[in-house]
């Protein structure tokens, strides 16, 4: 997961409003009053997020378990002062022995997650890694995006360089996203593969996990109008409290 494809993901994730994201977590952490916060991201990826976060100032630890993503992420992070970068397991972050104001994770991290024992273990473990009064900001793909959206179809797409075919294959509450990418250089294509997999699970069972982990006033907005969630929403932002 997550190997060449990554040297793609700038390039394939060209419909993401990054500034958008980082001002919906900017909203919740303004409603709190929380100044300057010391903040976590799991999952940083590329850092996109990451950097517009940083323009605020704040301090942001960020780790993801892909080298071959933060190898991407590195040379948008490495001049900023306040920005660090490690190579880690989420399951594991809880080693770190320091208290967090903010703990975010965007775009599908937990959906990656495919056994949910594993999330619940993951919640404590920010729970934990949060000080009194911090906020846990996450997202998940909605019912519609999985469901139907990729489901069982197929999408092909074309992008400067890159023409690749996306096959979804839905089974039960799994979708496998199998890639095919088509990199043309010199006038030759060279093809590679990758294989994804992502979990449906729905607001009510996430925000009794939240719930039973200790956290409090949830929330949960559609990611991409910040307005309340409907049946067309494609991308679920929560947040909670400890
Ligand atoms: C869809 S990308 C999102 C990246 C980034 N958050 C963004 O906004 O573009 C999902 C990220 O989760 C990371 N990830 C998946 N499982 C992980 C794990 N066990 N520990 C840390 N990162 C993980 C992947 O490597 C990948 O970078």
């Amino acid at each position: 997961m997550y190997s060449r494809f990554s040297e793609l993901y700038d390039l394939l994730t060209f419909d993401i409003d990054y500034q958008k994201y980082a001002s919906n977590i900017l909203g919740f952490i303004e409603k709190e009053n929380i100044s300057k916060p010391n903040m976590l991201e799991i999952g940083c990826g590329t850092g996109n997020l990451t950097q517009e976060l940083a323009k605020e100032g704040y301090s942001i630890l960020a780790f993801d378990n892909s080298m071959d993503m933060l190898n991407v992420a590195f040379p948008k992070l490495i001049d900023l002062e306040n920005v660090n970068v490690v190579m880690q397991d989420m399951y594991k972050f809880a080693y770190l022995n320091y208290e967090f104001d903010v703990i975010i994770s965007l775009l599908d991290v937990i959906n990656y997650i495919l056994d949910p024992d594993k999330i619940e273990k993951l919640f404590k473990n920010i729970y934990s890694g949060l000080r009194e009064g911090g906020l846990f900001i996450f997202d998940i793909n909605s019912e519609d995006k999985l469901l139907n959206v990729l489901g069982n179809n197929t999408y092909i797409y074309e992008r400067e360089n890159v023409f690749y075919t996306w096959e979804n294959t839905l089974d039960d509450d799994l979708v496998y996203f199998d890639l095919n990418f088509f990199v043309k250089e010199d006038g030759l294509y060279e093809r590679f593969k990758e294989t994804q997999v992502e979990r449906y699970y729905s607001i009510e069972f996430i925000k009794s996990l939240l719930e039973k982990v200790g956290f409090v006033q949830i929330e949960f907005i559609d990611e991409d109008t910040a307005m309340p969630v409907n049946e067309k929403t494609q991308r679920i932002l929560f947040k909670a409290k400890k």
